[in-house]
């Protein structure tokens, strides 16, 4: 099953498609981590993405596509991916949409979770992400047991710097801009499922999985 998450800042994209993996046995793809990662190693598109992180701007479409498109022909992906953060723009989903089929594939739906924005807000500035294996807390809604360090492998928890209120507020203003637009895109391919992100993660995890289940009862267990 290949699905998109669209959804702004805080929306729970990534915590979502972390939950979903497992369910459906596919792995997550967040263009966000991958370019995190770039940017820890200090790598040339490292260097590059970080000017635009740091200031709540998107990275250019290219160098996003070649980095999906690489990473979707590795062979964890043969059963499919959840797409988390990517495409951001309608040339990005263009472009995945053009690189599926030279590959003979296609997307199966487009999930879109519905925040309010004081929530979004909330969340995000709220929220500490495990340095090693990137498990998502928040200090009031889903703490972790012991303070800064991660439930699941002991690593060091930190705030991600573009998690800074100017910096929020410019990513809520480049969602807006940018990536709203990709909901009428993938509704009028009749591809996109509006999902409630207002609950517990469980209880919107349990939403995203039923409606994925209606689509392809053959290829879930
Ligand atoms: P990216 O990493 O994708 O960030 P984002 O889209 O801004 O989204 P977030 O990761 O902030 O939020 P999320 O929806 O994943 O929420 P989460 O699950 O963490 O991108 C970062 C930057 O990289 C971009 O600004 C851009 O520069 C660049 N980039 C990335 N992709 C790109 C692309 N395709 N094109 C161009 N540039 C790109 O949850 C947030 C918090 O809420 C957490 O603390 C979590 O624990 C908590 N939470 C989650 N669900 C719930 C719930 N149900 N109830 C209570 N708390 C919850
Ligand atoms: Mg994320």
């Amino acid at each position: 099953m290949r699905v998109v998450l669209v959804g702004p800042p805080g929306a729970g994209k990534g915590t979502q498609a972390r939950a979903l993996q497992s369910t459906f046995g596919i792995p997550q793809i967040s263009t966000g981590d991958l370019l995190r990662e770039a940017v820890r190693e200090g790598t040339p598109l490292g260097k590059q993405a970080r000017t635009y992180m740091d200031k709540g701007e998107l990275v250019p479409d290219s160098v996003v596509v070649s980095l999906v498109a690489e990473r979707i022909q590795k062979p964890d992906c043969t059963k499919g991916f959840l797409l988390d953060g990517f495409p951001r723009t309608i040339v990005q989903a263009d472009a995945i949409a053009a690189e599926l089929d030279r590959i003979k594939q296609q997307l199966d739906a487009a999930i879109s979770i519905v925040v309010t924005r004081q929530e979004l807000v909330e969340r995000l500035s709220g929220r500490w992400v495990c340095r090693s294996c990137q498990a998502m807390y928040h200090e009031r809604f889903t703490p972790p047991r012991k303070s800064g360090v991660c439930d699941a492998c002991g690593g060091e928890l930190y705030q991600r710097t573009d998690d800074k209120a100017e910096t929020i507020n410019a990513r809520l203003e480049v969602y807006e801009r940018s990536t709203a637009p990709l909901l009428s895109y993938y509704r009028e391919r009749a591809l996109l499922h509006d999902i409630d992100g207002m609950g517990t993660p469980e209880a919107i995890a349990q939403r995203i999985t039923t409606t994925l289940k209606s689509l392809t009862p053959q290829s879930v267990a």
